[in-house]
């Protein structure tokens, strides 16, 4: 039986009841209207002219094209195109592992990721380390490798933490990765932040020949209703196991997906930056918000993504908390016992709050107001 998608039954409990979603972990959604504003002639008539048929099982070619361009030195032939990110690393996981093959997995990260992991065969999770700002403990993760250990997962920019990897340890990794013959398979959904920015680190395609990165348009670009996601990859027995593993789940992309997403592609750094910078201002109203309320947040760092997830110091907890907030305020956030896992410990003291959105601010506003409320009432 298929285990609970933790993450999935609280939002299905609670949505009903929210007037501020800050659970989301994409960015703004794109209205169609403007991808295809933002579409040149070229891109207009081929959407007009896009007929329904079945298209290119590994994607459209000029899809695969437009998202090589963003690897350095890449080539539409090692790319492969999914119906998301998650159905992308499916895909990887069934091609690269046999049953045998143990794989670590730090943690915290999407929990239908490690369910995956954990359904398939042996796996072991190493935890990022709360006290230094999730850093990873490479100690612990070179502890949990085994002789049959095939393949490390890990997912920089994190979620839930909105943690990026510090570059000496991604180096470091690399190179215990490589001493062992590992794949490093990086979920990079998450990259949104700008090149210039610190620590901001390339996709781990470029950096290690066996790193493949997994991405696509659901999160940085706020697109998930376009289902595209991809492998990069440059060894093309992989990603030719992987194409077998897609093959079981869906024939190809849909037609106008791959147009939309082409658009998108092409007009990146305007979708990007837009998000970026909503990102950016949701990020520096919550830290003001929360600075206000230190007797129940501890702030904690900033990132460079659409996702903070501070300490709760209320003596009735996170999980509790969060209830409360979207009861009482009507407002949805994420407590982090959504990513609990057997593999590691996962603090429980913590929220989540998904920051992409333009309609956030309000949601914040509503926040700050609740949270002085709450301090009024403790202290009467
Ligand atoms: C880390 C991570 N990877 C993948 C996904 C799923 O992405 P997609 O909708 O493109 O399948 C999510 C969704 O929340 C996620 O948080």
């Amino acid at each position: 039986m298929r285990e609970d998608f933790a993450l999935g039954s609280f939002l299905e409990e609670h949505r009903h009841l929210a007037r501020h979603d800050l659970s989301a972990s994409e960015c703004d959604p794109l209205p169609m209207s403007d991808l295809l504003a933002m579409a040149d002639e070229d891109d207009l008539s081929r959407w007009r002219r896009l007929d329904l048929g079945y298209t290119d099982p590994r994607g459209a070619e000029w899809l695969r094209a437009a998202i090589a361009e963003r690897y350095h030195g890449a080539s539409s032939r090692e790319i492969l195109c999914c119906a998301g990110a998650q159905e992308a690393l499916a895909c990887l996981v069934g091609g690269l592992l046999g049953e045998q093959d143990h794989a670590i997995v730090i943690v915290p990260i999407y929990q239908p990721s490690e369910h995956l992991l954990r359904a398939r065969g042996p796996t072991s999770g190493v935890k990022l380390l709360e006290g230094t700002e999730w850093r990873l403990d490479l100690n612990r993760l070179e502890a949990a490798i085994r002789p049959s250990t095939r393949l490390v997962l890990m997912n920089f920019p994190n979620s839930p933490t909105g943690a990026a990897i510090d570059p000496r340890d991604l180096f470091d990794l690399i190179a215990l990765c490589r001493r062992h013959a590992l794949w490093l398979v990086n979920d990079e959904v998450y990259q949104l932040a700008d090149r210039a920015s610190p620590g901001w680190t390339p996709p781990i395609v470029e950096l290690y020949d066996r790193g493949v990165s997994i991405n696509g348009l659901s999160k940085a670009f706020g697109l998930p209703g376009l289902r595209a996601g991809w492998i990069v990859c440059r060894d093309a027995a992989v990603l030719a196991a992987a194409m077998r593993g897609k093959s079981a789940l869906s024939s190809c992309l849909a037609g106008p997906s791959e147009m939309l997403a082409r658009i998108a592609l092409r007009n990146a750094e305007t979708v990007l930056g837009r998000n970026r910078q909503i990102a950016r201002e949701n990020q520096s109203r919550l830290r003001d918000v929360l600075t206000r309320h230190v007797d129940l947040f501890a702030p904690g760092a900033g990132s460079n993504t659409a996702l903070s997830m501070p300490r709760y110091l209320g003596p009735e907890g996170a999980r509790a908390f969060s209830e409360r907030l979207v009861r009482q305020a009507g407002i949805l956030a994420m407590p982090s016992c959504l990513w609990t896992t057997p593999l590691a410990e996962v603090p429980r003291d913590r929220i989540r709050f998904g920051l992409g959105g333009s309609g956030v601010s309000a949601g914040l506003d509503r926040l700050d107001e609740f949270l002085s409320e709450a301090s009024a009432r403790q202290c009467a």
